[in-house]
This record gives structure tokens, C-alpha cells and sequence, in this order.
């Protein structure tokens, strides 16, 4: 058995990266909006502390771009102006306008066209993508953005799916959210009574392994209990006589027994185990047939955003029923109403000081995974001569 001793850690000071992300790690693309949520009308976003103005150039099949949301003459912000030359953003104030790919300012609307502010002044901006049907930002500390295919689960990178999404602005840090999805105790508790797990057998606990493989580390199941007695207090289980039975054989795809037939696209990942979790905060669980994503966007230290993304790998026609079910059904069962008690919890949940239990080495390996990951990118910025901006409070 590989039940150990877990380190009597109580707060994250041993991961001094994590501890300070409380806004977020920089150096990663974040989704912030649908694609189909930004036109020409200027919208303000925050992410990881930063006001980002997002707006859509050149129509509905225009690029977006992304600037700092706040006008370098007097701190008004541009998403509360417009557009009224191609290609730039005008400030409502005085009409200083810049160009939105480069941030230069291009002309001082109110100072005529030979101002000499021109040339002089340029705002920060930041890199965008579009994938997904979801609006992509990258932040970092002066670095070129890696291709945003490096960061998307390569599963959706190299094959085609159908996707249902939710984004839904919560209150809470963004570490809660995701050491919060990638809990192994919670699934078994807190979810015991939502209406996604009503008909499925629940274990009481479970032995688990993280293994890392790539990008990703990953909950393997290795023992499944389905009943248990307490000392002291008596038997318990989270079985009822409308739950189907308990599988004969443990399955690490979607926590099933392992009858059921697996998507082709799905079984040839091979995936090691059900939950998995990756930088800057995504985590994957794998059911037999589709695959639930759920991305953590740090707001700022206090709020994140909860970006759930359903993919199921049909093409053509076999599209329609996957839309039928996944708006008749998934949306509210699994996005919704299991989620929101996800969403309590992040709500709820104070900051270390902890004490952690032995399940909780899904929540340290999380950590582990992000410091190292981090001291990396340090290391390589370093390298380049660019100082990480800290993240901020
Ligand atoms: Fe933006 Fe004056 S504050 S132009």
C-alpha cells in the first residue's frame, strides 16, 4: 500500500512561488470571455489583478486585442471609449488614441493632428487568441507568449470536439478553486448528495496514486472501500437502494466500473487516471464518453473566474444530440448544480493555517507541481534579463 505519512505541513510557506500567485501565476494564457461576447464595443476585464480592456477590430470576423485598461494622460479607463478610426481605440476623455496592436499612440484627437505627444507614448498591451469559442489572454513579464497550443489540453489541440461551456465570475482565491477540483475527498463527501451522483455508487474512500505524466499529474485509483465502520461510531457508506450497484472492477476512466464503452479519441489517450490537473490552474476529468474541463482564471486574490468546458469528440450530425444533452441536461445536472456546491465551498474555505489528512496529497502534489513549474520559468526569465513582476495582492 502506498497510504504514507503525510508531511506535517500547515501553511504554504514551503511553496513560496504558490503563496505569492495570490492573484495568479503570470506566463500563461488565461480564457476570459466567450469570442462571441466581444465586438466593436470596448469591455473591461481583470485578470490577475490587471484592468485589460478587450475589443474586437474590423468586425465580427476581426481580431480582438487587448490593452491596459487605463489611459496614460489621466487614468481614465478606454473601455469606456470607442472606436473611431480603424484599427484604434480612442480614450472618452480627451480622445487620445492608440493603435491596438502596438499601443502606440496615434494621434491626440483634442491637440490636432501634428501633436507632439505623438510617437511618444505607448500602451501596454497584451497577446490574444481565439480558441475554443473562448477569448484567450496571456500575461506575463515582457516574455513572448508560448503558442497558446502548448498550454490547451493536447487532446483538444489534435482532434475535434464539440463543446459546451460556462463561465461564471466567482467570489473566492483561485487556489481554493483548484486544490477545491482537484480534492480527492470532496468527490466522495461533499458531492455525495448532488443530483449528478444520485444514481451512481459512491465509495466511502479510496487508496490513490498521483502520478505525473507531462504537463499533467493525475489521480490514479488504486483501492476503492464501499462501506466502512467507524470505530466508536458505527458502520457508514454512501449507498442508497436507487444507487446502482458498485462496479465489480475499478476503472481509473470516469470512475466507473470499466464497462462502459470508451470514445475512441478518449481510450487512445490513455489516460492514467480519472483527475488531472495541470498549470496554471486546469483541471480534466474523464468520463468513458466526454471529457469536463474546468479552468481557474485568477480575477484578483479575492475572485476568479470558473470557466467549465464540456468536450465530446463528434463530428457532423452526430453533434446535434450532444448539444440536446448537453443543454437539457449536463449544463444544469453537472455545471450547475454540482458545481455550485463546489462554489460554496471556495466561498467558504479560510486560509491557512491548515491541517491536512492523507488524501490531501492530491492538494501537495498540486502545490509541488506549480512551485516547480514556476522555479523553471524564473530561472528562464532570468536568463533573458527580465526581473518577474510580483504578483500582487
Ligand atoms: Fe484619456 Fe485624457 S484621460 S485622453
Amino acid at each position: 500500500s502506498r497510504l504514507g505519512r503525510l508531511p506535517g505541513r500547515q501553511d504554504w510557506s514551503s511553496w513560496p512561488h504558490y503563496q505569492a500567485a495570490a492573484a495568479g501565476f503570470r506566463g500563461y494564457w488565461y480564457p476570459v470571455a466567450y469570442g462571441s461576447h466581444i465586438g466593436g464595443r470596448p469591455k473591461q476585464i481583470t485578470l490577475l489583478g490587471e484592468k485589460i480592456v478587450l475589443i474586437r477590430d474590423g468586425g465580427r470576423h476581426g481580431a480582438v486585442y487587448a490593452l491596459k485598461d487605463r489611459c496614460p494622460h489621466r487614468g481614465v479607463p478606454l473601455s469606456e471609449g470607442n472606436q473611431q478610426f480603424p484599427g484604434t481605440i480612442s480614450c472618452p476623455y480627451h480622445g487620445w488614441t492608440f493603435d491596438l496592436a502596438s499601443g502606440d499612440l496615434k494621434a491626440a484627437i483634442t491637440d490636432g493632428p501634428a501633436s507632439p505627444i505623438c510617437g511618444k507614448v505607448t500602451q501596454p498591451t497584451y497577446e490574444v487568441a481565439e480558441r475554443l469559442g473562448l477569448v484567450w489572454v496571456f500575461v506575463g513579464d515582457g516574455e513572448d507568449a508560448p503558442p497558446i497550443d502548448e498550454q490547451l489540453p493536447e487532446e483538444l489541440v489534435a482532434n475535434t470536439a464539440v463543446l459546451g461551456s460556462r463561465i461564471q465570475p466567482r467570489v473566492g482565491n483561485w487556489r481554493f478553486a483548484c486544490e477545491n477540483g482537484y480534492d480527492e475527498g470532496h468527490a466522495k463527501y461533499l458531492h455525495r448528495t448532488s443530483l449528478w451522483r444520485m444514481f451512481k455508487a459512491m465509495p466511502v474512500w479510496n487508496e490513490t496514486r498521483i502520478v505525473q505524466r507531462g504537463r499533467w499529474i493525475f489521480r490514479v485509483q488504486e483501492q476503492q472501500y464501499w462501506d466502512a465502520d467507524f470505530p466508536g461510531l458505527g458502520p457508514w457508506n454512501n449507498q442508497a437502494w436507487y444507487k446502482l450497484k458498485p462496479p465489480a472492477k475499478v476503472s481509473n476512466i470516469g470512475n466507473t466500473g470499466g464497462h462502459r464503452e470508451v470514445d475512441p479519441v478518449i481510450a487512445a489517450q490513455e489516460f492514467p487516471g480519472f483527475a488531472s490537473v495541470s498549470m496554471p490552474g486546469v483541471l480534466r476529468i474523464v468520463y468513458p464518453t466526454f471529457i469536463h474541463y474546468e479552468f481557474y482564471v485568477p480575477v484578483d486574490a479575492g475572485n476568479h473566474l470558473y470557466v467549465g468546458v464540456l468536450a465530446e469528440f463528434r463530428t457532423g450530425r452526430r453533434v446535434l444530440p450532444f448539444y440536446a444533452k448537453y443543454l437539457g441536461f449536463i449544463r444544469w445536472l453537472f455545471h450547475g448544480e454540482f458545481s455550485a456546491q463546489d462554489k460554496w465551498m471556495v466561498e467558504v474555505t479560510d486560509a491557512p493555517p491548515e491541517r491536512l489528512y492523507r488524501p490531501d496529497e492530491s492538494l501537495l502534489k498540486w502545490r509541488k507541481l506549480a512551485e516547480d513549474v514556476t522555479e523553471e520559468r524564473v530561472a528562464r526569465l532570468a536568463g533573458q534579463g527580465i526581473e518577474p513582476i510580483a504578483a500582487k495582492d
